[in-house]
This record gives structure tokens, sequence and C-alpha cells, in this order.
């Protein structure tokens, strides 16, 4: 059952898509406390056992409690344990335990949710201002309640089949001779590949929908002969239109009047990438669709998906930011460096994505002015969406690749995210796990994160651990940043290793893909907690290192450097599939229990539940190339498995004879 309540008048962020009638925000809404004295306050008592889910893309853990997370989209690399904001905004949770109830706060400003932080017990959602819609939800279990939410706000996005595939991308790729080399180390080494990624150099100056000439002198034709070798290039987009006159994006968007503005009715200049930039009005109807139109210049040329970034929107400095701070400077220029104010010299690093330049620019949504920080949280959404509504008219029934790194729910209609700017450290590829089912939850099906880590200097053994664990995620792409050591698979010793992992992907596709439609379908979960299966099991509700994946398998990654494997806890009696380098795989039965399992460095583990079976084939250099006709069924003698498998291309996801019965 969904109650809906509205406080206030509620920014319409159409997270949403079911129609349903508000009843008048009270103060008691059968399961909590509101208070409406000091903004907006949301009061709920926990019961000592109970376990808190959601927040999509969040730090810490899979069950959030005792934590203080602020929902507000922030560009911040560095994800240390105290981060309290991360770049998405998801703002639904579900208690669970005697009571179970699902909550979603659609408020697109900041909100801060206190999950047993400030007190133990208390889960306290606040937010300034008491303008939002919230949402009840209950139902029979957390899982159900979750499934009701899916419902609610609408199908998720489905990517190409070729986006199963594995993707390399690296900052600092520049020329077409750059994105050669990575295509022959792939394919050279054998290691199937389906997308390289094109990070911000191989535009014009970081100019939107412009190509560099001289480092591309036929772009169409790069982009064909990349495809001829099986690989999609995947261009980046960034938010920040670089302010140049002459420039025809730069031009189109003063003239119409569709980039934010200041008080004043001056265009907002913030400096990005490519130095001053003016940020697109997405919020806007008409600067939305104008915007997403552009994508058309690069759609035209052969290309056939997108990563949207820097869409919080990140600022590294306002005009007005840098202004005051040269004032400042000079101020005390010849001045001894001690007489300076400690919070003057915080100018400085206070510059980029400074809380006040948020408040010095507007929106324009039907026919009202809307100050940024009050909608901060849908900028990426719309952004994205953006693309995706320009998509269904560029290329009606092609499914397009697209990606974000800001959103909020309801951006997950239209794309899929990844994680941001994580580091080549251990705790992040935990981190990756416990985000994964908690993104799913918020309807974020297509996702992964830069695996590898983007910041800080990879270690072989970390590579390939992250990478086991990306096997599994829609997203598996190897990213890393500008001036850090080289992490393609081709990079270090032993590249059998490599091959050996990304081959695993490519024979689990068929039933990794099935997993995903499914998922997406009947608005369920890819990555489920292992509480959401075993609701009965005491010990499975506390597991935060193991995730279900789809209907037939359980993950389990090691995450720690050295380790020779690591314990799992298997709720029921399961196969343990080690994907071997050799394109062999060994199996072995675990009954229900704790186990040290043996993971060596270049395996692949992958448990199977009882009486399930999935199916395998053989890799190929690339998703198309894959033959599915007859795979080979691992698992429980006897077990069926329901296949799920169509183009991969058309929108015809429904169509009669996508569902193919394989018995083992
Ligand atoms: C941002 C992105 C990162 C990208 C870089 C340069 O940090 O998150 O993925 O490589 O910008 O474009």
């Amino acid at each position: 059952m969904i109650r809906k309540y509205v406080y206030g008048e509620p920014f319409e962020t159409e997270a949403v898509v079911e129609k349903m009638e508000a009843g008048p925000g009270s103060e008691f809404v059968g399961i909590g406390q509101v208070s409406l004295t000091d903004g907006f306050t949301f009061l709920y008592q926990m019961a000592e056992d109970d376990i808190v889910y959601g927040l999509g893309e969040a730090n810490r853990g899979l069950n959030k409690r005792g934590y203080c997370y602020i929902s507000n989209c922030t560009d911040d690399p560095n994800h240390t344990e105290d981060k309290r904001s991360l770049y998405g905004a998801h703002n639904f949770i579900v208690i669970s335990g005697e009571k179970n109830v699902g909550l979603f706060f659609d408020y697109p400003a900041e909100i801060t949710f206190d999950i047993g932080y400030t007190r133990s017990d208390l889960l306290m959602v606040s937010s300034k201002e008491a303008n939002l819609y919230l949402y009840v939800i209950e139902g029979e279990s957390a899982y159900d309640i979750v499934k009701q939410f899916r419902k609610m706000i609408g199908r998720s996005y489905i990517p190409p089949k070729f986006a199963f595939g594995f993707g390399q991308s690296r900052w600092g790729y520049r020329t077409q001779e750059d994105f050669f080399k990575v295509a022959e180390g792939y394919r050279k080494n054998d290691i199937p590949m389906d997308m390289i990624y094109m990070d911000i150099d191989y535009m014009q100056d970081y100019k939107d929908f412009t190509v560099n000439e001289e480092n591309f002198p036929d772009f169409p034709a790069f982009v064909e002969e990349m495809r001829k070798q099986g690989i999609r290039l995947v261009p980046i987009i960034d938010a920040g239109v670089k302010v140049e006159e002459g420039y025809s994006v730069y031009e189109e968007g003063v003239e119409k009047g569709y980039f934010c503005k200041r008080e004043d009715g001056s265009e907002f200049v913030a400096a990005v990438w490519p130095g001053d930039t003016h940020f697109p009005d997405v919020l806007n109807q008409d600067a939305r669709k104008w915007f997403g139109g552009k994508y058309r210049f690069l759609i035209d040329q052969g290309i056939e998906g997108f990563w949207n970034d820097m869409n919080e929107p990140a600022i590294f400095y306002s005009r007005e930011g840098m202004d005051d701070l040269l004032l400042t400077l000079r101020k005390y220029a010849g001045e001894d460096v001690d007489r300076i104010p400690l919070q003057e010299l915080e100018k400085v690093t206070g510059l980029a994505n400074a809380p006040e330049d948020y408040r010095r620019f507007y929106h324009w949504v039907d026919g009202k002015r809307i100050r940024h920080d009050k909608v901060h949280n849908l900028y990426g959404y719309n952004m994205t969406r953006a693309a995706g509504e320009a998509f269904d008219e560029i290329a009606e029934d092609k499914r397009i690749l697209l990606f974000s790194r800001s959103s909020y729910i309801g951006m997950h209609r239209y794309g899929g995210i990844w994680t941001g700017d994580n580091k080549s450290w251990w705790s992040h590829i935990l981190l990756n796990l416990k985000m994964m089912p908690s993104l799913n939850m918020c309807g974020f099906l297509y996702t992964g994160a830069d695996l590898g880590g983007f910041g800080a200097d990879a270690t072989r053994d970390l590579v390939l651990r992250w990478m086991a664990l990306g096997v599994f995620t829609p997203l598996m792409r190897n990213h890393a940043a500008l001036g850090t050591r080289e992490q393609e698979g081709y990079q270090f010793e032993n590249v059998e290793d490599f091959r050996g992992i990304v081959e695993t992907r490519y024979r689990l596709v068929p039933y990794l893909y099935s997993e995903y439609m499914k998922a997406a379908l009947t608005d369920d979960l890819y990555f489920r907690p292992l509480a959401f299966v075993y609701p009965e099991d005491s010990f499975a509700a506390g597991v935060e290192d193991q995730v279900m994946l789809g209907d037939e398998a359980m993950i389990a990654p090691v995450y720690t450097q050295n380790a020779k494997g690591r314990y799992v806890y298997l709720p029921e009696r399961m196969m343990l599939v080690k994907f071997r380098k050799d394109g062999e795989y060994s199996k072995e039965i675990f009954e229900k229990g704790h186990h040290f399992v043996e993971v060596a460095l270049d395996e692949v583990p992958l448990f199977i539940r009882e009486g399930r079976c999935i199916p395998l084939v053989k890799a190929a250099k690339c998703v198309e190339e894959l033959d599915t006709k007859s795979p080979e069924m691992v698992g429980f003698e006897g077990a069926e498995y329901v296949l799920y498998e169509d183009d991969g291309v058309t929108k015809e996801y429904e169509k009669e004879g996508r569902y193919r019965k394989l018995r083992k």
C-alpha cells in the first residue's frame, strides 16, 4: 500500500510515473512523526534490530544504519568513510524489521538522512524547506516494498546488448593513434572488448559536440574502422558549454536564452575543463530539447553511446568566487603570511563546488524562475533526460548506451550511472559491491564502478580482483585518471590472467543479460541483498560482502590484498563454480553454513543456488560474435533455466519468442 503526502509547494521532479492522489501532509503519517516547525523533519522510532536499506549511490554499508547521509550531488573524488554526499541523490529508504516501511522523500534540494547517528534508535530525515512529496509504502517485506516502489517510478533504462561487453577507458587518450593502440592491446592479446571510452581530450578545447580535427582527420571513418574491429567508441559529454565566440552551441544557447542565468539576467559563468562555461538549463523543457538534439552531431557520425559527466554540476570556480579570492589576495599582497586570517586563506580551497555559487544561478521552469540550490539534485538527471528524450527522436527504435555521473531517482528511466571517481583502494571494491543492490532498489540497474580504481596507482592484483567483481556488474569498465599508473588489462605481466577474467564475462553474457532484462521488464532487482531472498535467515541479514545475482546465483568477491580466498556464508546448499583462464571451470558443492573458499587471482568465483543452473557459452571477441544457440548448462542436475534473448538493438522487448527454456 502506498500513501502520498504533500507538504508545502513541491517542485515536480517527475521521479514518480504512477498517478496518485496526494493527501495533505499532516504531522502524523501513520508510522512516523513530522515536524514542520523548522523546515521539515520526519522522525521514526527504529526497533533495535531494524535494518535500513536504500539511498542508492551512498557511502558505507548495505545497511545504512549508524551514520548520517546527505543527498546533495557533489563532485568529490575522495570517497573516504566520513563522506556524507556523493554524486547521486536517491532519497528512498526501507526500514526492515518486525514492521516494514518504505519512504521516498521526493525533494530536489539538500536533504539529510540521520539513520541512528545522533541517537541510535532514531531515524531523522530533515530538509530546510517543507516543500516535498512524501511517499509511505507498506508491505509484507522490505523486498515487497522495493518492488512496489520500483513499479511506481517506472521501468529502468535498457541499454543495447553490446553494453554488456567489456569497455576500456582512461583519461588521457588523445589521438586516433592512442585509441588504435588500446584496441591493438586488447585484440593482439585476444582479450575481448566491445567499447573504448573517449574522455574529454577527443574534443576541440573541451567543447561539447566537437571533435578535434587534427587528431581525428576523418572521424566517421575512424568510428567505422573501430566498428570493423568490433569496438564501439563511447564519447563523454560534459555539462558546461564553453564560452567562446564563434562556437555554435554557445552562440545558439545565448541567443535562445537556454543557459542558466544570474539574478540580473546575465549568463552564469562557471569554470570547468574548458575554462569559462555556461550551464544549459536542462530543467527547462525547450532548453532540454535543444541540448539533447546536439547529441545528433555524434550519432550522425556513427556513435552509439555516451557518458554524461560533471553534471552535479561541478564548478571549479565561479567568476564571483574568483573575483572575491583575487581581491582578498591583493589585499594581503606583501603582508606577512601569518597575518592572513585562516578563513580568508580557506577561500582558495573553498572555490570548487561552493554552496554560494549554487545560489547564484537560476532555472526557468514552466514560467517560473527557480534558484538552482532548490533543485540542485535534478541537474544530472535532466541532462541525461535531455539525451534520452532526444534519442527517442533521433534513433526511434534503436537503443543508445547512456550513463551519467550525477543522478536523482527518475533518471533511471533514461540512463544508467557509473559511481564516479573512486580510488585504486581495496576498500573501494567492497564499496562497489555494497552500492549495487542499493542502486537497484532505487531503479538504477545499468551500473558499475571504475574498475581498477580511477584515482591513485593500481596494482596488478587489485585490478584482477576488481575485474573479477566487474564480471557481474552490468557496466563493466576499467577507467583511470590522468597521471595514474596505466591499468589496461595488457599493461601487467601474465596477460592471460586478465584475458581469463574478461573471457569469463563473455561466457556469462547470455545469463547476465537475461537476468538484467527480466529485472528491467518486471521492475525487479538484478542484485539483491541476501536477506531479500532468505528473509528467515538471521545470518543472511547481516551479510554485507556477498550479494545475490539474478535468481540463480550469489557473488562473493575477494577484496583484500594477498588473500588466498575468503570466508563466505551460504544460506543454503550451493555449488561453487570457479571459472578459469583455460576456458574450463571447477565445481564443488558446499553445504549451508560458513566456509573458507580458496580463490586464486586468476579465477572468478560464482555460487549457484541449490536446484538451479545457468547458461554458459564460449567467449568471443565481442558480444555480437557470441554463439548462444546451444549454451552449456552449469549447475544442478535436472534444473531448468528460462533464458531471455532478443536482438539487443531494438526496443521490441516483449515480442513473442523472447524466452527459451533450457535444461541441465
Ligand atoms: C571526471 C570524471 C572522470 C573523467 C574526468 C575527465 O573526473 O568523473 O571519469 O575521467 O572527469 O573528464
